[in-house]
């Protein structure tokens, strides 16, 4: 007998189930119709990527890519590990072949497996099966097979790819991969969809998460750029209710003055490294910037008396920042500086900033951005300037629930309750008409008693019943219930019609 199996999302996954969905895609409507009255287009991009492309863009020394990525050997069209000995031949041409021309990784370690194995397979069939011989390296059979499958194993045979963690690295690879740099002005994208990280799931955190980013790309890094960014990320965050937020911004400086004060930093946490936690400690080597993200209760009186970065801005940054500050006062945006905003990514240059909000908890950040100036030209393209951020939709829309700002969105408008096989094609007809003409209508598909029919209407949330018994088929008309107050009206068709839309324009004005 099977087991009954009941399956359950993965941990850290989750469905998202009407009237949520809903909810959901009003969110990303908003967002969509935000963002294009700025002139910025939807870029579609694939959910995986080579792991290559996150590590160089991200950084590998990030909790995003060093813990967090899902990460697979792809595998090229029609490779196999061989099954029986007398594939290993075969498999030894084959995969050759696919290092030659790319289509599996030709880098010196894949190499050197490829010629493990053919040196085992050579020994192997030349030695006649001798126990123990000179020629086999005095392996039994037993072990040059196991030897050589495991070798035959190691061969990958395909890309090193990993789901994306983020998106802000597939842009880029995207525009240098579609020349999208002759294009006219700043080229201007947004993007929305899931990301993975193999994070600890909790309220606000998840394993399979959502983001809506926007990225502008050229050859400008005038700090207006920066505001108007911020200035539709908040128009955005008001028009869905996100209300109850703050703004922070900083500025991490560039190449010609962040490491400087990296390395003073540096000098002054060796200073204080006993009392700094584990993680910090390993920090002062890897990357000090993020000792500052620490949140660890007995660091933050150490980290208060640290070296600011704004007092070591080079002139060019310090100017760029006072830029962004009176930007963002033309425009009205409210903001407070963080100096300790330094972002877990490890391509910000300049302007950072951070969106929290309130009732989240630990997991508050509902948007993170700021500049990355190089990021394309670290990446192989020209030297392009660039500036996005990327809301976590789930945690934004989890705040709007939390804040009770959730709007009243158009549920089903028409039940019809048809009565009476000789009522059904009128119905049906019916039905079509009110679908075309913009309403959200259910047509039971199976007759039913009128109490059950209007049971089922009032349960399901429709606005109104449409009546249809054998008397209004005879009559050409269709008796309209308003669910709420039972109000009830004989109408035509094209009464009807101007009746509901009518009173759609009431209720969605
Ligand atoms: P990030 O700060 O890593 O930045 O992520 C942005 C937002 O995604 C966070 O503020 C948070 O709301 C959400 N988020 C991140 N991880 C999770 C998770 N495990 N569960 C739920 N929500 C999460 C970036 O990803 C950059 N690419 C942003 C950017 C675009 N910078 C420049 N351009």
């Amino acid at each position: 007998m099977s087991e009954r199996k009941q399956f359950r999302a993965i941990k850290g996954t989750r469905d998202i189930l009407p009237p949520d969905s809903g909810l959901w895609n009003w969110f990303e409507k908003t967002a969509r119709d935000t963002f294009e009255s700025y002139n910025f287009r939807e870029i579609r991009l694939p959910i995986f990527e080579e792991t290559s492309l996150f590590a160089r863009s991200v950084g590998g020394e990030t909790d995003i890519v060093s813990k967090e990525m899902y990460t697979f050997e792809d595998r090229a069209f029609g490779l196999e590990k061989p099954k029986r000995i007398g594939d290993v031949g075969d498999f030894i041409t084959k995969v050759r072949e696919a290092a030659n021309s790319g289509q599996i990784p030709n880098d010196p370690s894949n190499r050197a497996e490829i010629e493990t194995v053919e040196q085992l397979w050579r020994r192997f069939v030349s030695n006649d099966f001798e126990l123990g011989s000179e020629e086999a390296g005095g392996l039994s059979p037993a072990d040059q097979i196991h030897l050589m499958s495991r070798s035959a194993g190691d061969v990958r045979l395909g890309a090193d790819i990993s789901l994306r963690p983020e998106a802000t690295a597939s842009t880029m690879r995207a525009y240098i991969e579609h020349g999208m740099h002759a294009l006219p002005g700043n080229v201007k994208l947004y993007y929305m969809g899931p990301m993975f990280r193999r994070e600890r799931p909790q309220k606000g955190r998840y394993r399979q998460f959502y983001q809506i980013g926007a990225e502008v790309l050229g050859q400008s890094d005038a700090p207006a750029i920066d505001a108007e960014v911020i200035e539709m990320l908040m128009v955005f965050f008001q028009r869905v209710g996100l209300t109850r937020t703050t703004l922070y911004i900083n500025s991490i400086g560039d190449k010609n003055c962040r490491p400087a004060y990296v390395e003073l930093l540096r000098t002054e946490l060796q200073k204080v490294k006993e009392q700094l936690g584990a993680d910090s400690q390993r920090r002062i080597d890897t990357n000090p910037l993020r000792v500052l993200d620490s949140k660890i209760p007995n660091e933050q009186e150490i980290i208060a008396k640290l070296p600011r970065i704004a007092d070591h801005l080079c002139d060019a940054c310090k100017e760029n920042y006072a830029g962004l500050k009176r930007e963002l006062a033309l425009r009205g945006i409210a903001y407070e500086e963080n100096w300790r905003l330094v972002r877990g990514l490890d391509y910000y240059t300049r302007t950072t900033f951070e969106v929290i909000a309130e009732g989240l908890g630990s997991q508050n950040a509902v948007c993170g951005g700021g500049r990355y100036d190089g990021l394309v030209e670290l990446l192989g393209g020209q030297p392009t300037k660039g500036i996005g951020f990327a809301i976590g939709s789930d945690r934004s829309i989890l705040s709007i629930q939390e804040s009770g700002n959730v709007p009243a969105l158009p549920g089903l408008d028409v039940f019809v309750a048809w009565m009476g096989m000789d009522t059904y094609p009128t119905a049906v007809k019916i039905a079509r008409t009110l679908r075309e003409a913009g309403f959200d209508v259910e047509l039971p598909g199976e007759e039913m008693k009128f109490k059950k029919l209007l049971n089922l209407a009032d349960r399901l949330g429709a606005r109104y019943a449409l009546i249809i018994g054998s008397d209004e088929v005879a009559s050409g008309t269709f008796t309209l219930k308003r669910l709420a107050d039972a109000d009830q009206k004989k109408l035509n068709e094209s009464d009807l019609l101007e009746t509901l839309t009518n009173e759609r324009r009431g209720t969605r004005a």
